[in-house]
């Protein structure tokens, strides 16, 4: 999902569509599985199963400390490269802190910079949409236009591209080059509940019904979930993030390739003070997800239905907490706060990592963060890349978030907003297509090369 959104009750259904689209989602789940591979997949699952709940008590065990962390100098004294114990435990938890990124003043300038944006413009709203919001409707403050091309921010998400493998040279994909995706940011006062259960970014249904996209969990349905690597890039940015383009129109949907989703702390915010939760694994965890609707309670395969847990066209991957849909992902357990982030402290987690958000905020102090995901330069995010230049150059709402028209004004008005001066480097300018790509930079590799012309010549007819 985009950012932080109040679930409507409506999502709480699983996938029941007309009978055209039953038959649709049903003749979808009996393709999925190849009848060769029904022994394999059912004997994988009783494998998971039993690796899921050693899993839970692993990370019950540890609580917090289980999130990887690191400290940004070690990233820069380690060559601008993620040090090996931090990316291992990435690869396998799929989330990782960045200690210290950027400086305490400049947080608490762009902290107050927002503050007194978000007053000079009361028409700004945000979400929830009654009293006062946490996740506010802004795309293009000063503060995120800065943030976004900070150059430790550059090189943060250079350095976070690298935690994937990527086998194939000739990929049209530049995991060093960023498209911007104007997302929001939040400032959530104590007391307020926000209900944001655990959930997928990047897209529901999707997942099984997008042929490119199913295509990237390959070996689990064929029953060998152990050889899946979450953390290989060459078939991701051909998966179709958006097929009902977004049509529940509640922001939890998103029409970008997003690698990673991220955040820049603002301020202080312990576990339990409004801040996120993770469940800090990939491979079991998704498998899980991915399996789940082929089964049922008995453990026996099961395509009479046409349900997708959690799965609904137009809206983001949700009711993974709920004990009936999921009973085996203990949530209770296997979720757990992130440790303590300060300001500068950047969150980091995969594409496929389930998360959350504390339901209250029981601090003392707003909890902010900017939303920063990292984007990659490839031929799905070119279409982005185009929206966002428009976008930046007149101040409108970026096209994941149009349905915002409904509860209040775009930046267009807004002469304090973030503009071209306040971009603050080349790869910044790059990222929001303002000047072309370095086609001619040592040591790319042919399929960077390519795409950074298809994007040029998008663009810039160049
Ligand atoms: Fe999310």
């Amino acid at each position: 999902m985009n950012t932080t959104e109040t679930v409507s009750s409506t999502q709480k259904l699983t996938l029941r569509a007309s009978s055209l689209s039953e038959r649709k989602f049903l003749d979808l789940k009996n393709r999925i599985i190849k009848p060769e591979n029904y022994e394999a997949v059912k004997k994988s699952w009783k494998r998971l199963l039993e690796g899921l709940a050693e899993k839970t008590q692993e990370i019950e065990r540890a609580g917090s400390s289980y999130i990887p962390e690191v400290s940004w100098s070690d990233i820069e004294s380690n060559g601008y490269t993620i040090p090996k114990e931090p990316a291992s435990l990435f690869n396998e938890r799929g989330c990782l802190i960045i200690r210290d990124l950027i400086e305490d003043d400049m947080c608490t300038q762009w902290r107050e910079e927002t503050k007194q944006y978000i007053k000079h413009h009361p028409g700004i709203t945000g979400s929830p949409h009654s009293g006062v919001a946490s996740n506010w409707y802004i795309h293009w403050s000063k503060a995120q236009v800065e943030a976004r091309s900070h150059p430790r921010m550059i090189q943060l998400m250079k350095a976070v591209g690298a935690l994937y493998r990527n086998n194939n040279p000739d990929a049209l994909l530049d995991m060093d080059s960023q498209v911007v995706y104007a997302d929001r940011l939040r400032i959530r006062y104590p007391g307020r509940d926000v209900t944001l259960p655990l959930h997928l970014d990047s897209s529901s249904i999707e997942r099984w019904e997008d042929d490119n996209y199913r295509d990237v969990y390959r070996e689990i349905f064929e029953g060998r979930w152990e050889d899946w690597d979450p953390n290989l890039i060459d078939r991701r940015p051909q998966g179709t993030q958006d097929l009902y383009q977004g049509m529940s129109s509640n922001g939890s949907t998103s029409s970008v390739f997003r690698a990673f989703q991220g955040w820049l702390a603002l301020s202080d915010a312990k576990a339990g003070e409004g801040t996120i939760r993770f469940l800090p694994d990939l491979k079991y965890a998704l498998a899980y997800i991915l399996l789940r609707p082929f089964f049922d309670q008995n453990g026996e395969l099961d395509f009479s239905s046409s349900n997708f847990p959690g799965a609904t066209p137009g809206s983001g991957q949700f009711l993974a907490h709920d004990q009936d849909l999921f009973p085996h992902l203990n949530h209770e357990k296997s979720v757990v706060g992130i440790p303590y982030v300060r300001p500068g402290d950047f969150v980091l987690w995969h594409a496929d990592l389930l998360h959350e958000v504390d339901k209250e905020h029981k601090g003392s102090k707003e909890s902010s963060v900017l939303y920063v995901a990292h984007t990659p330069l490839c031929p799905y995010n070119i279409e982005t890349l185009q929206d966002s230049k428009a976008c930046f150059n007149t101040g409108k709402k970026p096209r994941d978030f149009t349905f915002e028209y409904k509860y209040g004004p775009d930046e267009s008005m807004f002469e304090d907003r973030g503009m071209k001066g306040n971009v603050l480097t080349q790869e910044g300018l790059q990222s929001l297509g303002l000047v072309p790509f370095n086609t001619e930079e040592d040591g790319l590799t042919p399929g960077q090369v390519a795409v950074r012309k298809l994007a040029n010549k998008t663009i810039f007819g160049i």
